[in-house]
C-alpha cells in the first residue's frame, strides 16, 4: 500500500486575496499550484496590489476574472460580494501586508477584500509579508494577537533575507509551504489523504454499430460508495460505465463504455491509489468481433461468438504495489461459500457479497451485504444503498488501518 498523504483540493473553492507587497509576484506560482491541485481559485486584489502583479496573469492562471473594485456593476451582477463571501470555502490572503492586517483587525470594509473577510463564514488564513521591524512593531504584535484569538490562521512569516536587505521574520511563506497549509485545512475525515479508485455501473460490449450486450447495473451502489468516501475526505476517481446518475461533487469521473476501456482506464488510474473498490458489473464476455454496420436480420438464427474480458479486480490485486482491494460478488445461491472462494481466487482484501435475483441487488435502492475478509466477516442488513455505503466504508477504513498496523509492527 502506498503511504501518500496529500489531500486533494478538487473543486475546493478558494478565495485568494492579494494585497500590496513585493511578495505578490510569487502568488502567481501559488495560484498555479492551487489550480493544479484541483481547486477553483477566485482572486481578489486590493487596489494597490496591481502595482506588484498583473491581474491578467492571475486571470489566465485561474480562468476567472480577478475582482478588485468594491462597487463593480459588471461583476456584482454575476456574483455579488455577499455571494462571493458565501462561495468561498477558504479565504487565503497572501501576501497580507501590515496595512491589510491592521484594517482586518479593525473590521474595516473599505476594500472588496476586507468586505469579503467581514462577510464570510469560511475560515480565513493570512500569510503576512512585511519588513522585519514592521512585523516586530507592537501595533503589529497586538493586531496579530487579536486576529489569532478570532480564529484567523496566521501562516508564517518565514525568516530570512528580505527584499529591503534586512534579516529576520517577515518573508511570505513560499507557495509550496502555503499549498501544504491549505491541504491541511481540508484534511478531515477518515479517508483524508487517501486516494481511491472506484469502478461503477455496467459495461456495454458492442455487437454492431447500434447494438450492445449489457446488463442492468444502475451504478447506484458504486456512486453511493463514492459519495460516502468523498464525505470522509477521500480523493475519489470513478471509472464509470454508462449510468444515469449525477457526478458526485468533488469526484473525478472517467467515463468508459466497454470492459476493455474500463480495464485500461482503471490500470492507468490505480498506480498511486490507496484503495480500489470494484463495484462495476463488468461484462464477463464481449463479442469476438463488432460489425461496423447494423447487422441485418437475413438469417433465422444468429450466433454471437464471445470472448472473455480481462478481470480488472484480479489484475489490480496482482499488482506488486497494490492498493487495498475490495470486490463485490453477486450470487443467487451459497452466498458465503461462493463469495469466499471469489475473494481467495482474486486475491482481494475484502469482498462484499450480495444475494441477487428476486428484486434484490441490481436497480434497487436498497441492498444487504455480507462482508468477508481474511479471518473475519460481518453482515450489513437490508437498507438504503446510501446508508449501506457508509457502513461499508467504515469497515474498509477499519481493515485498512488494521493492515497498516500489522505491516508496521
Ligand atoms: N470484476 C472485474 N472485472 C471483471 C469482472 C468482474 O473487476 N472482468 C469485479 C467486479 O467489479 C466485482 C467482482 O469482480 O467486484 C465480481 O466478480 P465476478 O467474478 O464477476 O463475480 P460475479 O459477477 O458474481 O460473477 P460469477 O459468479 O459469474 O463469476
Amino acid at each position: 500500500m502506498t503511504s501518500r498523504v496529500s489531500v486533494h483540493l478538487r473543486s475546493r473553492r478558494i478565495l485568494l486575496g492579494i494585497t500590496a507587497g513585493i511578495a505578490a509576484y510569487k502568488v502567481a506560482g501559488l495560484a498555479r499550484l492551487l489550480v493544479s491541485a484541483g481547486a477553483e481559485v477566485q482572486v481578489v486584489m486590493t487596489p494597490s496590489a496591481g502595482e506588484f502583479i498583473g491581474a491578467m496573469t492571475l486571470q489566465a492562471i485561474t480562468g476567472r476574472p480577478v475582482r478588485e473594485a468594491i462597487f463593480d456593476a459588471q461583476h456584482e451582477a454575476a456574483m455579488g460580494h455577499i455571494e462571493l463571501a458565501r462561495w468561498a470555502e477558504l479565504v487565503l490572503v497572501a501576501p497580507a501586508s501590515a496595512d491589510f492586517l491592521a484594517r482586518l483587525c479593525a473590521g474595516m470594509a473599505d476594500t472588496l477584500l476586507h468586505t469579503l473577510c467581514l462577510a464570510t463564514d469560511a475560515p480565513i488564513a493570512v500569510a503576512p509579508a512585511m519588513n522585519v521591524r514592521m512585523w516586530a512593531n507592537p501595533a503589529s504584535r497586538a493586531n496579530m494577537k487579536v486576529l489569532g484569538e478570532r480564529g484567523v490562521m496566521i501562516w508564517g512569516p518565514a525568516s530570512g533575507e528580505q527584499a529591503c536587505g534586512e534579516q529576520g521574520p517577515g518573508r511570505m511563506l513560499e507557495p509550496e509551504a502555503l499549498l501544504e497549509k491549505v491541504r491541511q485545512v481540508f484534511a478531515s475525515g477518515r479517508f483524508a489523504g487517501r486516494r481511491v479508485v472506484l469502478t461503477a455501473g455496467p459495461t456495454r460490449e458492442p455487437v454492431d454499430a447500434v447494438r450492445f450486450v449489457g446488463n442492468r447495473s444502475s451504478g447506484k451502489m458504486g456512486y453511493a460508495i463514492g459519495e460516502a468516501l468523498l464525505r470522509e475526505g477521500a480523493d475519489v476517481t470513478l471509472v464509470s460505465g454508462p449510468v444515469a446518475l449525477p457526478v458526485p461533487a468533488g469526484a473525478r469521473v472517467v467515463s468508459v463504455e466497454t470492459a476493455l476501456e474500463m480495464h485500461r482506464a482503471t490500470l492507468a488510474e490505480v498506480a498511486d491509489a490507496d484503495l480500489f473498490v470494484a463495484c462495476a458489473a463488468v461484462a464477463d464476455y464481449r463479442p469476438v468481433s463488432t460489425a461496423s454496420q447494423k447487422i441485418k436480420k437475413d438469417a433465422d438464427t444468429l450466433t454471437l461468438e464471445l470472448v472473455r474480458n480481462p478481470d480488472i479486480l484480479r489484475d489490480v490485486a496482482a499488482m506488486p504495489e497494490r492498493p487495498f482491494c475490495v470486490g463485490f460478488a453477486a450470487e443467487t445461491e451459497r452466498l458465503e461459500a461462493y463469495a469466499e472462494a471469489k475473494r481467495r481466487a482474486k486475491g482481494v482484501d475484502m469482498i462484499a457479497a450480495n444475494q441477487v435475483g428476486r428484486q434484490q441487488g441490481f436497480e434497487a435502492d436498497e441492498n444487504a451485504l455480507l462482508v468477508l475478509w481474511e479471518g473475519g466477516r460481518t453482515r450489513l442488513p437490508q437498507q438504503a444503498k446510501t446508508r449501506l455505503a457508509e457502513q461499508l466504508i467504515s469497515l474498509i477504513a477499519e481493515r485498512m488501518d488494521a493492515q497498516t498496523t500489522t505491516q508496521d509492527t
